[in-house]
């Protein structure tokens, strides 16, 4: 990709779209022409990029001309029908949705992890899972040394993982329950405020929902490792945005903790996050706006010499989504 690119940004309305809006301002991504692209639902609306006011123009075959890189952060459907006709038009596409994650000729990208696997895409790139990306930006700086042997994840996952208007709603069964009144549930299938859900999707038939699914499969194939063995439980708590994952990782051999440390305090991605004395770790709350995935309680698991637990929170919307795609565009044209 040369400097000065024609960008367009699908899905630019939603959570992860305004948030990738901010970020190439942010960043002085170098943007010549930038077209912010929607359902025809959408289209009309207005979005600030900078000091500059954008329209949001219906996605379609004319809209799509021209582009050099599309951003895109709509649903599965929506990639599978406009991202073929982008880059078939000469477009690179970064694609958000879970559409072409696990296609084995389009490289699955985490910067900080995998950045080599870039160079075999044929124009569809696709940004993992945000679970996934939290996860490997941490798990991968000790992989790297010594291999892992099997991970087994619990996640606490906010609101915003389920959409702009699951936090709305959030706070608004928070305010009927205070006052006594029976909680909104339109977006979430029971009150999510005071409570939690155990899965954050529906369970297939061996009892695991989609999200802990992409978890394994995806982190097996951004590991090029596919034997590696893990198992998640992803839970849904009432926390606003930023998700958190603690993480039970077993090795081969036995990993000096204090080597550990430093491999977390050196990585790229990572803000290494423990005051023991004042009792704090990393919190949803923390990592909220910020870029690197925060780590921390970090310890010998006392049941197995050879595994170590630790615990991460970070901004699933930013670091797990709209940053990573950012970073991806970021590393073509360097
Ligand atoms: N699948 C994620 C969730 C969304 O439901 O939390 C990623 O932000």
């Amino acid at each position: 990709l040369a400097q000065g690119l024609r960008v367009g940004i699908l899905g630019a309305t939603g959570a992860v779209g305004t948030e990738i809006l901010a970020i190439l301002a942010e960043r002085s991504f170098p943007v010549a022409e930038l077209r912010l692209l929607a359902s025809p639902r959408s289209a009309g609306q207005t979005l600030s990029f900078g000091e500059t006011v954008l329209p949001v123009q219906a996605v379609s075959e004319e809209t799509l001309k021209g582009l050099d890189l599309i951003l895109a952060s709509a649903g599965a459907s929506v990639s599978r029908q406009w991202l073929p006709i982008a880059i078939q038009g000469g477009a690179i596409a970064i694609d958000n949705s879970s559409a072409y994650r696990m296609e084995p000729n389009v490289p699955l990208v985490v910067p900080e992890v995998n950045p080599e696997d870039l160079k075999t895409h044929q124009g569809i790139i696709a940004n993992p899972n945000c679970t996934t990306i939290l996860m490997t930006v941490a798990l991968w700086p000790l992989h790297q040394v010594r291999p892992i042997r099997r991970i087994v994840a619990a996640t606490y996952q906010s609101a915003s993982g389920a959409g702009a208007k699951a936090m709305q709603e959030l706070k608004d069964q928070a305010l009927d329950i205070l006052k006594g009144q029976p909680p909104r549930t339109e977006v979430f299938p029971y009150p999510l405020a005071f409570n939690l859900f155990p899965h954050n999707s529906p369970l297939n038939d061996q009892g695991y929902c989609q999200e802990e699914m992409k978890m394994v499969n995806e982190t097996r194939k951004i590991f090029h490792a596919p034997e590696l063995r893990l198992t998640a439980t992803c839970v849904r708590v009432p926390v606003l945005r930023a998700h958190s994952e603690a993480l039970n990782v077993e090795f081969f051999e036995p990993f000096p903790l204090q080597e550990a440390r430093d491999r977390l305090q050196q990585a790229a991605g990572v803000q290494f996050v423990e005051d023991w004395q004042r009792n704090y770790f990393p919190m949803p709350l923390e990592a909220t706006g910020k870029d690197p995935v925060l780590v921390g309680r970090l310890r010998q698991d006392i049941s197995e010499p050879n595994a170590l637990e630790l615990w991460l929170c970070g901004d699933q919307i930013r670091k797990g989504a709209a940053l990573n795609a950012v970073q991806i565009a970021e590393s073509l044209i360097a």
